[in-house]
């Protein structure tokens, strides 16, 4: 399965992927998480403590003169699957887990470390790891160039206008792409019965999960813990928990 949440900065996307990340590992699955959202998130709902897991500067290197291609790419020899191996953190239940690279410290560091996270995501084997990516807040088409491994965007959406007027935008956009991805909706912050079907009109978009409001994950946010460690059997889990079903029932995506 290889998958990326997107929607609107707050929609619950970092939330949301580090449980399911978290859940599709006791499965039984070889996981990479990946975060290419330069506001840390990922990695505290996954259960890190920190978010210190970027690639480091001696694994890059600058393009050779009348060489073509980005200006940075992975040092000769190194492949992404290996890349991976040596860089990504060990997060519990056995995820992997791999960023591009933070918003603080200089520049060049930080575009060697994009460029690299960059090269590592286009390249991975296909079918070594079940891949679950974090993308960037906003409907911005370059937000999509950071999960070229996403057979299925999830799109989180709140039942509140503005969200769902940002899921519609992502959702045409993502349509217009190149090799489209199909986009699936994931309703957040589900308060009453109708929430899902306001989603599914504002969008268009078929839901394959509504994940509850629910007080537990903001709590753990608020104590630096996962989700699943904070509350594992809170309704919030439980309908991650369904999604993951849902979804890895359907082996091509
Ligand atoms: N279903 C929910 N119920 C209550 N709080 C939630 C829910 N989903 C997310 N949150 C909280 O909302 C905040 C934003 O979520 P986050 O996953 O960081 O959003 P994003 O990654 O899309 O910017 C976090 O504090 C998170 O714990
Ligand atoms: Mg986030």
């Amino acid at each position: 399965m290889r998958v990326a949440f997107v929607g609107k900065g707050g929609a619950g996307k970092s939330a949301i992927a580090g449980t399911f990340a978290r859940l599709l590992a006791r499965s039984g699955r070889p996981v990479l998480a990946l975060d290419s959202d330069p506001m840390p998130g990922l990695a505290f709902s996954l259960g890190l403590r920190t978010s210190d897991a970027a690639i480091p500067e001696d694994a890059v290197e600058e393009r050779a003169q009348g060489e073509t291609g980005p200006r940075y790419r992975l040092r000769a020899g190194l492949s992404g699957a290996e890349a991976v191996d040596r860089y990504a953190r060990e997060a519990p239940d056995g995820v992997r887990f791999l960023q591009f690279g933070k918003l603080r410290g200089q520049e060049p560091a930080m575009m060697r470390s994009q460029m690299a996270f960059r090269q590592i995501v286009q390249d991975l084997p296909e079918d070594r790891w079940d891949v679950v990516g974090d993308l960037p807040g906003g409907p911005r088409q370059a937000a999509f160039g950071w999960a070229p491994y996403a057979r299925t965007l999830l799109l989180v959406v709140e039942p509140m206008t503005k969200s769902l007027l940002t899921g519609r935008r992502i959702a045409r956009l993502a349509a217009g792409m190149k090799s489209a991805p199909a986009v699936l909706a994931v309703v957040n912050r589900v308060r009453e019965p109708g929430d899902v079907e306001r989603v599914k009109q504002a969008t268009g978009l078929e839901v394959v999960g509504a994940v509850p409001w629910d007080e537990e994950l903001a709590e753990a946010e608020r104590r630096t813990l996962a989700p699943i460690d904070h509350a594992p059997a809170s309704p919030a889990v439980r309908a991650i928990e369904s999604l993951v079903h849902e979804l890895a029932g359907e082996s091509h995506r």
